[in-house]
């Protein structure tokens, strides 16, 4: 499998490889007979380093979009190229390791463990990494600094507030130092004040050199972001690049 590690400097002696490449992508969801085409044709191209966000109305297709970006579920046609690889080719294997080690996911509704502290739940991308325990630690309890949350990292997510609860998510996201940071609706469920603490922390990622995929359907949220992919009814309605 091709090298898909944190590593600027190289890439950006190539700035011609994306880091995603979507051709003809489609995606059917069947649920008994009934079959739904959520995606109908999506050609898109994402650079590294680059910070897209991809905005659209619900139902438009944007999780499944992500969801397919980040190796959580299977197109139905086109194909998907991951820093080169064709994503259709690899097995199930070379996909977890792909989702556990490559890239970084932050979701609505934050999706940690509740009954793990807050640095177990950061360190898990390390676990299935097979970083030593130590090291694994180590870097939880770091990327926990860098949210701003080194004194919370024995609390359960229960423990604390949903913007604390989504800066554990983030530092999840990042303690592996993916190629590909996946948001989807990051600030959903979180007040203005915590909406603009995870926002600056995306922006930190991205000046860092972190390709960033933000998915929401706020406009204020999607301006951060240095392109716009508008999606409607499964399609790409607009591309376009706004700094
Ligand atoms: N697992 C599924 N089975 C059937 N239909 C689905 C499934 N997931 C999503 N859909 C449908 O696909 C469309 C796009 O959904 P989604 O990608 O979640 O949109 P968005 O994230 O933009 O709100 C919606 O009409 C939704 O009902
Ligand atoms: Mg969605």
């Amino acid at each position: 499998m091709a090298e898909l590690t944190y590593a600027p400097d190289r890439w950006a002696s190539a700035p011609a490889e994306p880091v995603i490449e979507l051709e003809g992508v489609t995606k059917t969801y069947r649920t008994g007979t009934v079959e739904f085409q959520a995606l109908r044709g999506v050609d898109l191209r994402i650079g590294v380093g680059e910070y897209v966000a991809i905005m659209g109305p619900s139902g438009s297709g944007k999780s499944t979009l992500m969801n397919l970006l980040g190796c959580l579920d299977t197109l139905t046609t086109g194909t998907y190229r991951l820093a080169g690889e064709d994503v259709g080719e690899l097995d199930e294997i070379d996909l977890a390791e792909i989702r556990n080690r490559r890239i970084g996911f932050v979701f609505q509704q934050f999706n940690l463990l509740p009954s793990l502290p807050a640095w177990r739940n950061v360190e898990l991308p390390l676990v299935y990494g097979h970083v030593p325990a130590a090291e694994r630690r180590r870097r939880a309890l770091e990327a926990l600094d860098r949210v701003g949350l080194a004194d919370r990292a024995r609390n359960r997510p229960g423990e604390l507030s949903g913007g604390q609860q989504q800066r554990v998510a983030v530092a999840r996201a990042l303690v592996g130092e993916p190629a590909l940071v996946l948001a989807d609706e990051p600030t959903g469920n979180l007040d203005s004040v915590s909406t603009a603490d995870v926002l600056s922390l995306l922006d930190d990622l991205h000046t860092a050199g972190s390709t960033i995929v933000l998915i929401t359907h706020e406009a204020d949220v999607a301006r951060r972001a240095e392109r716009v992919v508008r999606v409607m009814d499964g399609l790409i309605q607009s591309d376009e690049v706004i700094r």
